[in-house]
């Protein structure tokens, strides 16, 4: 055992040196569109081993990049092709979504979401996956969350109201569904002009009322 760690430890070394002499650039990756297999998928877990490398450290640099390069509020590694339990949140002002509570850069690995109570609210959403289409669909408003962040370092929170939205949007990617497959009108979905147009105006009202009984 304590040979395996040694061995461990100093691969682990090795490749931090590595790191320092070769820097790697941060990389856009391209999106994968509904249609395409993999976000059908379900995503794998994460080993500790696996997500120490910095292959995987890279990787998550890049979802990253990709998801502040989108105007997204969160993506998940299944998005750009690589069907791990890995997603990213932040909400920083975002146009794409200019009413939602801003979010701190939240990395998820392994997460797993169990709703606090029965409490649902209806939560517009869109996705960089389904381009230009938003559609109505009901999330539970108040979530425990593990999981562990990008270092292996356990994570345990509650979130609730649009924030819960957000984090059940992602987290379904890693089990190959989409926003779409849990809209329950269908008559709710829309392009984004005609959301801007003929739905957002009650919308932001809606999530006023969520944000008021749910802190976020
Ligand atoms: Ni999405």
């Amino acid at each position: 055992m304590a040979l395996t760690r040694l061995f461990h430890d100093s691969f682990k070394a090795l490749l931090h040196a590595a790191r320092m002499q070769y820097p790697r650039r941060v990389a856009v990756l391209p999106i994968a569109h509904v249609g395409h297999p993999v976000l059908r998928q379900r995503a794998r877990e994460v080993t500790l081993f696996e997500l120490e490398s910095p292959e995987t450290q890279g990787f998550i640099d890049d979802l990253v990049e990709t998801m502040r390069h989108a105007n997204g509020a969160g993506l998940a590694a299944i998005q750009v092709h690589r069907p791990l339990r890995i997603v990213a949140i932040e909400v920083k002002d975002n146009p794409r979504y200019p009413y939602k509570p801003n979010i701190p850069l939240t990395v998820l690995v392994n997460p797993v979401l169990t709703p606090l109570t029965d409490a649902t609210f209806d939560n517009f959403e869109g996705c960089l996956s389904v381009p230009n289409l938003r559609g109505v669909v009901p999330r539970f408003a108040e979530l425990a969350v593990t999981a562990l962040d990008r270092h292996g370092a356990a994570i345990e929170h509650v979130v609730r109201g649009i924030t819960a939205g957000t984090y059940q949007h992602e987290v379904d990617h890693l089990d190959g569904l989409l926003f779409l497959d849990r809209v329950q009108d269908t008559r709710t979905l829309c392009t984004w002009d005609q959301f801007k147009e003929h739905f957002e105006a009650a919308f932001i009202e809606r999530v006023r009322t969520v944000v008021t009984r749910y802190g976020s």
